[in-house]
C-alpha cells in the first residue's frame, strides 16, 4: 500500500488516512467494519458513512492517521497536551504539539500522534503496531 496520504470523500463527508503514522489498532476496521474494510478496494467506503461514524472513527483512532476533511480544528489547538502510556503499547500524545527532530525539521503538527515506547518500530519514532508482534508488555 502507498505511503501517501488518502483522501476520500463523498457529498459533505470526508476523511483522510496517513498509514505513515497508522498503529494498526483496528480499531476503525473492528468498530466500523461497514466503512473500514482491508478486504475492499478502496478500503474506505463512504456510502454507509455519516458525519456522526466517522467523527467517531476520528476519535477512536490512537495514532492521528484518520482526519476530517475540512475539520475545524480550532477547538483542539487549545487543548493542553496529555502524554497516555497506553498499557503495552505506545505513548498517545493528544493536544497542540509540534514534534520535532533532532535537526530541526517538524515532523508532525498534528493534535494526535503514537510514538513508539517498546523500541521495536520500523517506522520510529511513530509506533507501527509492532509491539504487539514482539508481545511488549509494559
Ligand atoms: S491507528 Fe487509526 S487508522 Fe490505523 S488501524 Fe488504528 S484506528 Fe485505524
Ligand atoms: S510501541 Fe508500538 S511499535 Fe513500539
Amino acid at each position: 500500500m502507498s505511503k501517501e496520504v488518502q483522501n476520500y470523500k463523498k457529498d459533505e463527508l470526508g476523511i483522510s488516512y496517513d498509514p505513515k503514522i497508522c498503529t494498526h489498532s483496528a480499531n476503525c476496521v473492528n468498530k466500523l467494519p461497514e466503512i473500514f474494510n482491508i478486504e475492499n478496494k478502496p478500503w474506505v467506503n463512504l456510502n454507509n458513512a455519516t458525519k456522526e461514524k466517522l467523527a467517531l472513527a476520528v476519535k477512536n483512532c490512537p495514532s492521528g492517521s484518520l482526519k476530517l476533511i475540512n475539520e475545524n480544528t480550532k477547538a483542539e489547538h487549545n487543548k493542553m497536551v496529555e502524554i497516555k502510556l497506553s498499557s503495552n503499547g505506545p505513548l498517545l500524545v493528544n493536544g497542540n504539539f509540534r514534534l520535532v527532530n533532532h535537526d530541526g525539521k517538524i515532523l508532525e503538527a498534528k493534535n494526535k500522534v503514537a510514538l513508539c515506547r517498546c523500541g521495536a518500530s520500523d517506522n520510529k519514532p511513530f509506533c507501527d503496531g509492532t509491539h504487539n508482534k514482539i508481545d511488549f508488555k509494559n
